[in-house]
């Protein structure tokens, strides 16, 4: 079976949704499949029949990611302050709903993630966005302004999602002066650590700044890094007390539980997985490096600036024909699916998020389509 059969005929979302022509480059998952070597673990875990309420697994996931963290990232977390939620973003809206009040202002970083904006929405809390300033640093002046009494809770992603920079300790230290000047929780969501490009190396929220410890919650997972996210476990170390002692006063069931089969792939991946992973990265990188190339060349009218981590490239095709909305000129003109920049916050207009962890043949086909757009000046 070639890759795009193959791709076409699993049951995940990012190949499922579209119809059969169309070309997937928008959920942030890899087109490559995982490391053998967490199926067999989870395949272990029923071959020896351990299916009942199983929660050794579940301990040895806070141990190993604090071990994990500690040799790749120098971070030191404690295991104590560890809790295992279904989700990244299932821990991010834990602490907005005992942190925050309906109404309270979250703070985002615009252009992001845009269900950190929906989460948000959804939880009848404020969007407070603060747009990223020049080559999408953190401008931490904005970040004050934007902030007054009801602002409680900043959703935060390092390295970022969609630009893929990953901050400065000076940046994080100035952005640290101003939460602790408004006394703001600080949820760092670093599930893409693992995915930083040579020479960048991932930095930490707690590394980058450690007097944010306090107030701060990391948030990791193996989901994005190792291609797990149907796992649906992520591990969140709680540093800020107050989040601690009101998780502790909730029923544990609010905060969920994955199973012992996510428990062991996740496991397998920090336990065993750096091989698979650098074999990964050196393909993420050619690809990042590739598609820089092939823009620069056929379609230089198109913005990238290639990202210090992760597979997604954040394009800005503002100088070109095809509008406000571009993926969706894209998908319907082009038949490629890129995530729709408009709902990454009110400064995307004319951007499109596009995902490039798949084979160097399908990533020519997708640019071919895009460049071929572009050049015949298609429009909404
Ligand atoms: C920064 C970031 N946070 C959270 C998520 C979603 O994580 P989960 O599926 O664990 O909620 C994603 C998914 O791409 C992401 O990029």
């Amino acid at each position: 079976m070639n890759d795009l059969d193959r791709l076409r005929s699993l049951d995940g979302a990012k190949w499922s949704k579209y119809g059969p022509d169309v070309l997937a480059s928008w959920v942030a998952d890899m087109d490559f499949p995982p490391d053998p070597q967490i199926g067999e673990a989870i395949i272990d875990v029923c071959r020896r029949g351990d299916l009942g309420y199983n929660f050794g697994a579940l301990d040895r996931v806070h141990s190993t990611w604090a071990a994990w963290v500690k040799r790749r990232h120098g971070l030191d977390l404690d295991t104590e302050r560890m809790t295992t939620f279904t989700g990244a973003l299932h821990a991010m809206e834990v602490v907005m709903d005992v942190m925050t009040e309906p109404g309270d202002g979250v703070v985002v970083f615009t252009p992001v993630y845009h269900v950190f904006i929906n989460a948000t929405l959804s939880g009848g809390r404020r969007v407070v966005e603060v747009p990223l300033g020049p080559d999408s640093t953190l401008d931490s002046e904005a970040f004050a302004a934007a902030c007054d009494d009801t602002t409680k809770l900043v959703f935060f992603s390092q390295s970022h999602n969609p630009t893929g920079r990953i901050y400065t300790s000076e940046e994080l230290q100035a952005f640290g002066r101003v939460a602790a000047e408004h006394d703001l929780t600080v949820v760092s969501d670093e599930i893409w650590a693992d995915l930083a490009h040579a020479p960048n190396r991932h930095l930490p929220m707690l590394v980058g700044d450690p007097s944010l410890a306090n107030r701060t919650i990391t948030i990791g997972s193996a989901s994005k890094a190792f291609n797990l996210a149907s796992l649906s476990l992520a591990v969140a170390h709680v540093g800020d007390q107050r989040v601690l002692d009101a998780m502790d006063a909730q029923s544990a069931h609010l905060h969920g539980r994955p199973s012992a089969l996510s428990a062991e792939g996740t496991i397998a991946a920090w336990g065993h997985g750096e091989p698979w992973l650098n074999d990964t990265m050196a393909k993420i990188t050619r690809n990042r490096d590739h598609l820089a190339d092939r823009l620069a060349a056929e379609i230089p009218e198109v913005g990238y600036a290639p990202p210090e981590s992760g597979y997604l490239a954040w394009l800005d095709f503002g100088a070109t024909s095809l509008g406000a909305d571009p993926a969706s000129v894209l998908l319907e003109k082009a038949g490629v699916a890129l995530n729709r920049g408009v709902e990454f916050g009110s400064n995307s207009d004319g951007f499109a998020r596009l995902n490039f962890a798949t084979t160097p043949e399908i990533l020519d086909m997708v640019i071919d389509r895009i460049v071929k757009a572009v050049k015949t000046g298609v429009t909404p």
